[in-house]
């Protein structure tokens, strides 16, 4: 199992005060294990990896070796939020650094739409279609969502268009809720293949349901790898303790923003195949905490680039932050710094070595001009880069997060504050129902 590190914060913090933190996160523990809390009809996520139906995944199977034999090379994978950066932060993880350039081809590639609005995006994503043997994975748990139905009535019309409407239904699987919404009328009415987002289950923490797995076994990974992680992380989180790593990680955050006014976590991370774990991270912390006027804000750094960029900000800016370290205690290649000769770079100190010392050194040193400069660090410590790790990753992220919200003090599950740009940007599309909100803002302009 992972490990959460907090020496990096013991020279800030009363042992007391962490005491009393650890047992306010033991309550939340209880509060998320009772399942009576605040939002507690959206407790789906805590045993998706034990009650995965097997079904599910062969459907998932068929899927992918059905767009294999087409020959399938791009599969569109449109959605946001929630209905996006789980898979998109697997996938990215998993994927060679440089897979595109080599045309690495055991798979299809997956692409990411309806994340965005931008016209150039879309275009874009057209050209590549254009020249690729394209399938599309539409997500939306409301199926209502305006990013994602306007890219898919744009793939959708593509695919059409390029392989009639009968193969369309072939080549479209849609992700939606079982009963409700546009896109479930949709499909049902197109033939589409569709897997249900359980009612229970938020968009943030759907990733270990279809809406991350399947684009995940579309770009060729190991999703029984991935739950298999995410398991080992459900009966181990389960087991209620003060070293429980959830209830550690939960109660020092919740003593460095209540007690040390460390309003900003940055999520920091010295592999750059980890950048969208961190977006994925932030959406399910930024949204399960960020209300009621309180919450930590989520922030990400991918060092060692960041280091000279937002180094010096960290190192010495407003003290308002504390850092939690990706660790990564192995890379799963090797490469080894040559000695040379002349040594006119004044590098064969380090011939011989292994670049993933150096990168850990860097990350060791950093951590330690860190504290030095009034920044707390916690550590969340895994073995590698891989699918079982992963699962245990974003499974303990997503438990850990249900604890740390009930501790602060908020309802973990829902997300009111999303729906303010959604009525604002209606009303100024003059969506049929918005009239008055029409009238109102336009007076605003
Ligand atoms: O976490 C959430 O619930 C949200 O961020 C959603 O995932 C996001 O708004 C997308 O919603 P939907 O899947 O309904 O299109």
């Amino acid at each position: 199992m992972l490990k959460v590190n907090v020496k990096g914060c013991e020279s800030f913090v009363d042992a007391a005060k962490y005491d009393s933190y650890v047992q306010k996160a033991l309550n939340a523990f209880d509060v998320l294990e009772s399942e009576k809390g605040a939002g507690n009809d959206f407790l789906g996520w805590k045993h998706l990896p034990s009650e995965t139906p097997v079904q599910m995944l062969a459907d998932i199977d068929a899927i992918c070796a059905n767009w294999k034999a087409k020959g399938v090379d791009l599969v569109i994978a449109i959605g946001i939020g929630g209905s996006y950066l789980g898979a998109k932060c697997v996938i990215e993880a998993l994927s060679h650094n440089f897979g595109r350039q080599l045309k690495k081809k055991d798979a299809p590639e997956v692409v990411f739409a309806g994340n965005n609005l931008s016209e150039e995006y879309l275009a874009e994503l057209m050209d590549l279609a254009l020249e690729r043997n394209v399938a599309c994975i539409v997500i939306s748990k409301s199926g209502t969502t305006t990013e994602p139905a306007v890219a898919f009535r744009i793939v959708k019309q593509y695919i059409e268009d390029t392989y009639g409407k009968a193969e369309a239904a072939e080549r479209i699987v849609a992700i939606t809720d079982a009963a409700r919404g546009a896109l479930k009328t949709l499909s049902t009415q197109e033939g589409y293949k569709t897997f249900v987002v359980p009612d229970n289950v938020g968009g943030r923490f759907s990733v270990l349901t279809p809406v991350g797995l399947l684009p995940i076994a579309a770009a060729g990974f190991d999703i029984r790898e991935l739950l298999s992680g995410a398991l080992a992380a459900e009966k181990a989180l389960a087991v209620k303790s003060k070293d429980n790593p959830a209830v550690v990680y939960a109660a020092m955050r919740n003593l460095l923003f209540s007690e040390l006014g460390k309003k900003v976590e940055i999520l920091v991370n010295y592999n750059p195949k980890l950048t969208y774990v961190a977006e994925w991270w932030k959406q399910l912390y930024g949204e399960s905490e960020g209300k009621d006027g309180t919450g930590i804000f989520p922030a990400s750094v991918n060092n060692t680039a960041d280091l000279h960029s937002m180094g010096q900000f960290i190192q010495e800016g407003s003290r308002v932050m504390f850092e939690t370290v990706l660790h990564v205690e192995q890379a799963q290649r090797r490469v080894i710094i040559g000695s040379d000769e002349q040594n006119l770079d004044q590098l064969n100190f380090l011939a011989g070595k292994h670049v993933e010392h150096c990168n850990h050194m860097a990350e060791l040193g950093t951590k330690l001009a860190h504290i030095d400069g009034g920044v707390p660090q916690m550590e969340v410590a895994f073995e590698k880069v891989d699918a079982r790790n992963l699962g245990e990753l974003l499974y303990f992220f997503e438990f850990a997060c249900g604890v740390s919200a009930y501790a602060l003090g908020v309802n973990p599950f829902n997300q009111p504050g999303v729906e303010a740009y959604k009525k604002n940007m209606f009303a100024l599309l003059e969506k049929p129902g918005y009239e008055e909100a029409t009238k109102a803002i336009q007076a605003r302009l």
